[in-house]
């Protein structure tokens, strides 16, 4: 979800506010999801590497998880959403541990996954999935597969990257592998489910080979 700041800076506003906009866009978006027949989406919340931005950014973006859960959980177990989590967000704070975790059991009987990428990084998951396949004795593809955050989840489809940035950023490079990709040129606070129907449009006429002919 990249661009809260450029579209902030944009404007002369703080980032932060670039960041509370970036929630309304997810929102819109999550309440798009069912209508255009999305059964899983994830969003890339919070990096591994976004420790490194300075305490007060990462405080706004602790806060806003907190309020997001706080508001949107009774819209999602009436929406029938499965809340997911993908990363280690037992690294985070004490309240917002507990937090999630009542969310995950709240929404468990939901249908479609919406997946949040918390203190979540690809290669860190790679290694997890490395060791613990290797603990039980066994490394192979399907062996990772199963150890990876994503192993209930279906495989990954379409890929987009918003804000004109052409790179992976430790996002989900195992399950990239055959995955569908779509760079778009806007500002994630624009991002609307008009962009995202832009996106199908192109993903349906694509042609998938897998390695085949
Ligand atoms: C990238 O934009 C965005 C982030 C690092 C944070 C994304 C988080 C949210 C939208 C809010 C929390 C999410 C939920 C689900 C409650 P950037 O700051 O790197 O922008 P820039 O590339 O323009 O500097």
């Amino acid at each position: 979800m990249d661009g809260n700041g450029r579209w902030a800076k944009k404007r002369g506003l703080p980032r932060a506010l670039g960041h509370q906009r970036g929630v309304e866009a997810v929102r819109k978006l999550v309440r798009a999801t069912e209508p255009m027949g999305i059964d899983c989406l994830t969003l890339y919340a919070f990096s591994s590497e976004n420790w490194k931005r300075p305490e007060d950014e990462v405080d706004h973006l602790m806060g806003l998880l907190r309020k997001f859960i706080k508001t949107d959980l009774e819209e999602f177990i009436a929406n029938d959403v499965k809340l997911k989590i993908i990363g280690d967000y037992k690294a985070f704070a004490p309240d917002i541990v507990e937090m999630i975790e009542d969310a995950l059991e709240k929404t468990s009987d939901g249908s479609r996954i919406l997946a949040v990428a918390l203190n979540y990084g690809a290669q860190q998951e790679i290694v997890r999935a490395a060791t613990l396949a290797a603990e039980q004795g066994e490394i192979s593809e399907s062996a990772l597969e199963r150890h990876l955050y994503t192993s209930d989840m279906p495989p990954l489809d379409l890929l987009i990257r918003t804000s004109g940035e052409v790179r992976l950023s430790n996002f989900l490079l195992w399950q990239c592998a055959y995955a569908e990709m779509s760079f778009v040129d806007v500002l994630w606070p624009d991002f609307t489910p008009a962009h995202l129907q832009n996106a199908l449009d192109d993903f349906a006429k694509r042609e998938r080979r897998y390695g085949g002919r």
